[in-house]
């Protein structure tokens, strides 16, 4: 269990609340067994329909760790660290549909996650960004393939190579987000509709998620295998280095 992820079940829906204020909501390993355990937890309850994923309002995760990955980077033949590993192949084959709610700041992994859920509320201050590229990375949660299927290959290309931010109303038309709010509905919103998915014939929700994500599950499977393996190398090069590096300089600067 971890301090930072807070679970409970009400209604037929199991929250996630991804809680670490201090540090913009960045994932630790810890938190991202929690995670995963939540969403394995829920997928063998029959009590639980719906898995709602979600941080503050003004916060939905800055991503990995970078503390995690500069050690990991400096261990030899360390990848990616496995909990982020894990909690990727976990939420890419979770059979309940997962909503999940967005405020403020979702980097890296806070954003491709959002690729594997069925339904995404971003509230009006949400600030998307995938800086692997700046950061000498490389593409990892699926995005590499389910970026171009979802927004098209040039907005996937730009959000991409540039890395930059963008915000809810350019991720709603790239067909990131279903739908914007304002910041103080946010939660009450995406609750709703997790509600109502929990009222939907359980069995007919099951195959419908199932079949929307058959017909690339094996691709995606591939080229997740491989984004990590990647991801992994890239976390030893010297771009990579140098700019997390930068990011924990600045911070003392
Ligand atoms: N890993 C580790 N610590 C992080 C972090 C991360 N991903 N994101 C933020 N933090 C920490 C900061 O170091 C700072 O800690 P400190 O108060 O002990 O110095 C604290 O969280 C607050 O962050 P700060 O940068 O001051 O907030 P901000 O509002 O100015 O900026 C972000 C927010 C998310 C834009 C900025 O923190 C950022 O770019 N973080 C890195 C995101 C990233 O690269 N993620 C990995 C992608 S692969």
């Amino acid at each position: 269990m971890s301090n930072h992820v807070r679970t409970s079940t009400a209604d037929r829906v199991a929250s996630i609340e991804i809680h670490r204020p201090e540090k913009k909501n960045a994932l630790t390993g810890e938190m991202y067994d929690a995670m995963s355990e939540a969403i394995l937890r829920a997928d063998g309850d029959i009590g639980v329909h719906v898995v709602l994923l979600h941080g503050q309002a003004d916060c939905f995760t800055s991503g990995n760790d970078l503390t995690d990955f500069v050690a990991a980077s400096q261990a030899q033949g360390e990848g990616v660290p496995s909990p982020a590993s894990r909690f990727l192949g976990v939420i890419r084959t979770a059979r309940k549909p997962v909503v999940a709610a967005v405020g403020g700041v979702a980097v890296g992994i806070g954003t491709t996650m959002l690729l594997h859920c069925e339904l995404v509320y971003a509230a009006e201050n949400a600030r998307f960004q995938m800086p692997f590229v700046p950061l000498g990375l490389a593409p990892e949660g699926g995005s590499s393939l389910l970026l171009p299927m979802v927004a098209g290959y040039q907005r996937a290309a730009e959000m991409l190579l540039l890395g930059r931010p963008f915000g809810a109303e350019v991720a709603r038309s790239a067909g990131l987000v279903n739908e914007v709010v304002s910041a103080d509905r946010l939660l009450a919103r995406a609750r709703e509709a997790a509600l109502a998915v929990a009222a939907l014939p359980v069995e007919s929700v099951r195959i419908t998620k199932e079949w929307l994500k058959r017909p690339y599950a094996a691709a995606l499977e591939e080229r997740m295998a491989e984004e990590i393996r990647v991801f992994g190398e890239r976390l030893h090069s010297p771009e990579a280095k140098a700019a997390m590096g930068a990011f924990f300089q600045r911070k003392r600067g």
